[in-house]
């Protein structure tokens, strides 16, 4: 029977991937036994011989004497996907070939969240929409530090979300056709202040005092220094810097009323956090408030001293 019939392409699926490979074309060979011939798309004729029944102009005949009779469509698209039959009729018996056609679309996201900002404590859903043939999969990750997958699909929830969740999220959708599409969302978690570090200084008379006060927050946290009640502001005695994640106050000369107990505040929208600070004589050690040694009677001064003299 293979002598008034055969396909040169052997393969009976064909897939394509849309919009690289536009052009489909399949090559039915026949022979001059041959007495009619027809393409048809699942149940519906397309070619009949030469007279062409289908209306789309994408497709049409490629013929090489009587020895080809080859459909070809362009612009392939998904609704094109399904199987193609050509059949022919000899003088004994009719013969058909079928290929399926499968159009494949490489994965591809539409839509994806904007970036965010929320309080810590709330729940987060993020969304990653995709499309693609086959249906692709959509996979997360938090990018830093551990890039681990994440549990979410088209939408990611993050219960009570905490601050080691902010982050650069990726969403990946993959199908296997093409190379994975990503695109990427970032979450920003605000929580209120938290001093990490508050550091004393020792400092003797006459020299620079320079105490310092660190705290974590998002969005990063406003500083303000107390001497007791007193708000401490930059003038020719006091420096106020900040440094990052960290602001020091410096006592250009430092004084006998200098010594004693500062208060550091960080704040935010969020909240505040304070923290008490001491700038202290040398050997005295922050257990033993300077000022009051000095400020107080002559007979407390000598009980300081004798105590300093004690520890040493
Ligand atoms: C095949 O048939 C389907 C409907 O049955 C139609 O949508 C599609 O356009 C047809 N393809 C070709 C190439 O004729
Ligand atoms: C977060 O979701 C959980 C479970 O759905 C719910 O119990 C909780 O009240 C939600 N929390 C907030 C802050 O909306
Ligand atoms: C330091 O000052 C703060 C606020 O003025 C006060 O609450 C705290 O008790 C003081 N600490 C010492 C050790 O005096
Ligand atoms: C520090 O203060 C003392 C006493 O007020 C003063 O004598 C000295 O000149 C000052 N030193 C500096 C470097 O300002």
């Amino acid at each position: 029977s293979s002598r008034f019939l055969f396909f040169l392409a052997m393969q009976r699926v064909m897939k394509m991937i849309e919009p690289i490979s536009l052009i489909f074309s399949y090559r039915c060979y026949v022979d001059d036994k041959v007495s009619k011939v027809a393409w048809l798309n699942r149940s519906n004729i397309i070619f009949a011989g030469q007279d062409k029944w289908s209306l789309d102009p994408r497709v049409d005949l490629v013929t090489k004497g009587q020895l080809e009779y080859s459909l070809r469509i362009q612009k392939v698209d998904v609704y094109d996907e399904g199987s193609y039959t050509c059949s022919i009729q000899t003088k004994q018996q009719p013969k058909t070939s079928q290929v399926y056609l499968i159009v494949q679309v490489p994965a591809s996201i539409y839509k994806v969240s904007e970036d965010i900002s929320v309080n810590e404590g709330r729940n987060v859903t993020l969304s990653c929409l995709a499309s693609g043939r086959p249906e692709p999969t959509i996979t997360w990750r938090l990018l830093d530090p551990s890039a681990e997958p994440l549990d979410g699909e088209e939408y990611l929830d993050i219960l009570g979300i905490m601050r080691n969740q902010a982050g650069r999220y990726e969403c990946r959708a993959n199908n296997d056709v093409a190379t994975p599409d990503s695109k990427y969302v970032t979450v920003v978690v605000n929580y209120p202040p938290s001093i990490t570090k508050a550091t004393d200084s020792e400092t003797p008379v006459g020299r620079l005092g320079t105490l310092q006060c660190e705290a974590v927050a998002v969005p990063t946290a406003e500083f303000e220094w107390y001497r007791d009640e007193k708000r401490l502001f930059n003038t020719q005695a006091t420096n106020i810097q900040i440094l990052d994640k960290t602001s020091i106050l410096m006592i250009a000369n430092v004084t006998e009323e200098d010594y004693g107990n500062y208060t550091c505040v960080a704040s935010n929208r969020l909240g505040e956090h304070r923290a008490n600070v001491f700038l202290y004589r040398p050997g005295t050690g922050r257990d033993i408030n300077g000022s009051a040694c000095v400020s107080q009677s002559l007979w407390l001064l000598l009980v300081c001293s004798a105590f300093v003299f004690f520890k040493c």
